[in-house]
């Protein structure tokens, strides 16, 4: 295996296939009035709160936005980082569908700081500006960091001071709980998270999300946003058998820690090696890399195939992502690989 371009390289894991194809039994009614989808949301509510609205969608672009939309009015901002999938890879949705602006804030280590969300918070109740509403962060972030609880704490407690909501894009929350060893209801709402997208694409599903509106975020016509936003799937039992699959056994728990600790075996196998730097902390399932074009270039002739994350003609940086499906034989053969590739 040579690809490490991203954890959605990854197939369907075994566990979620099978549920797929014990929930290919007979008929079921259309658009989630069916029993899969109800026990999917009961899961989900279990994690994250009882009171909880649940909207299974496909995407986690989708995921994101539609959650967003439910809380956000046209004249209002979502405070995210700039390094932010909202937004630089989800293609302006977010503005187009939400409306209202992005307001990016410099990060570290691809974490937002309550400094940077403090100084954003400009003309508030000014009928000139755009009001603040919502800062959305990721667990991880975008470079495989984790805010640790207290972290979360003080930005929940921020957004409660200043009446923002504080939305989660946890495309890889699973691995982020894992690292942090709580649930993902711990690391989330019981911290003061009010609205999630979570994730189950890059935890080895075929495709479902799950978007989390907690209580502070109910919004009239959640279910309306999703319509609207193209994602009632009409065999929305196949999208909830894949959640259920999730969330049965601890499957998610399960793959992230596979998956976290074969990027920690990545890591230990390149970082004495004097042509890599690795430049942020390995915390979840994503290594990024400084390293010689030349070295990428010959690791890219030997059929390695990965994302440079920050390209430049000398030294690019590189981002290396490992799933559910990834072996000790598969880094090791990686590390071999870098080990002996031109510097
Ligand atoms: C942080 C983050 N959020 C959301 C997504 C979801 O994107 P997609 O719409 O491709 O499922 C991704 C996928 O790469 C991601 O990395």
């Amino acid at each position: 295996m040579k690809v490490f371009t991203s954890d959605n390289a990854a197939g369907i894991h075994p566990e979620v296939l099978a549920a797929i194809t014990r929930a290919n039994q007979g008929r079921a009614v259309a658009y989630g009035d069916d029993e899969h989808t109800a026990r999917a949301t009961a899961l989900v509510r279990a994690q994250f709160g009882v009171e909880a609205e649940v909207l299974l969608v496909w995407g986690g672009t989708a995921a994101n936005v539609i959650g967003l939309a439910c809380v956000t009015a046209p004249y209002e901002a979502i405070l995210c980082a700039e390094t932010a999938h909202l937004a630089v890879d989800e293609c302006a949705a977010p503005e187009r569908f939400v409306g209202g602006k992005l307001v990016t804030l410099p990060v570290v280590h691809g974490k937002v700081t309550p400094a940077a969300v403090r100084g954003a918070l400009r003309g508030v109740g000014v009928v000139h500006a755009v009001q603040p509403r919502v800062l959305s962060i990721a667990q991880p972030t975008e470079v495989g960091t984790v805010y640790t609880l207290a972290e979360l704490g003080a930005l929940a407690a921020l957004c409660r001071e200043h009446d923002l909501l504080l939305h989660v894009d946890g495309a890889r929350l699973a691995n982020a709980a894992a690292h942090l060893g709580v649930s993902l209801g711990a690391a989330t709402t019981a911290v003061g998270v009010d609205l999630l997208s979570f994730g189950g694409t890059k935890s080895g599903l075929l495709g479902a999300e799950a978007v989390v509106l907690g209580e502070r975020a109910h919004a009239r016509g959640a279910r309306f946003h999703r319509k609207q936003g193209m994602h009632l799937a009409s065999k929305m039992r196949f999208l909830a058998a894949q959640i259920e699959a999730l969330l049965t056994d601890e499957l998610w728990l399960r793959v992230a820690r596979h998956a976290n600790a074969m990027a920690r075996r990545l890591a230990d196998g390149v970082h004495a090696l004097p042509h890599v730097e690795l430049v942020h902390p390995v915390e979840t399932n994503a290594v990024f890399a400084r390293l010689p074009a030349r070295t990428v270039a010959a690791l890219h002739d030997d059929g390695y195939r990965f994302l440079v994350w920050e390209p430049d003609p000398a030294r690019p940086v590189v981002r290396w992502m490992t799933a559910f499906d990834t072996t000790d034989d598969d880094v090791d053969g990686f590390v071999a690989a870098i080990t002996a590739a031109p510097r």
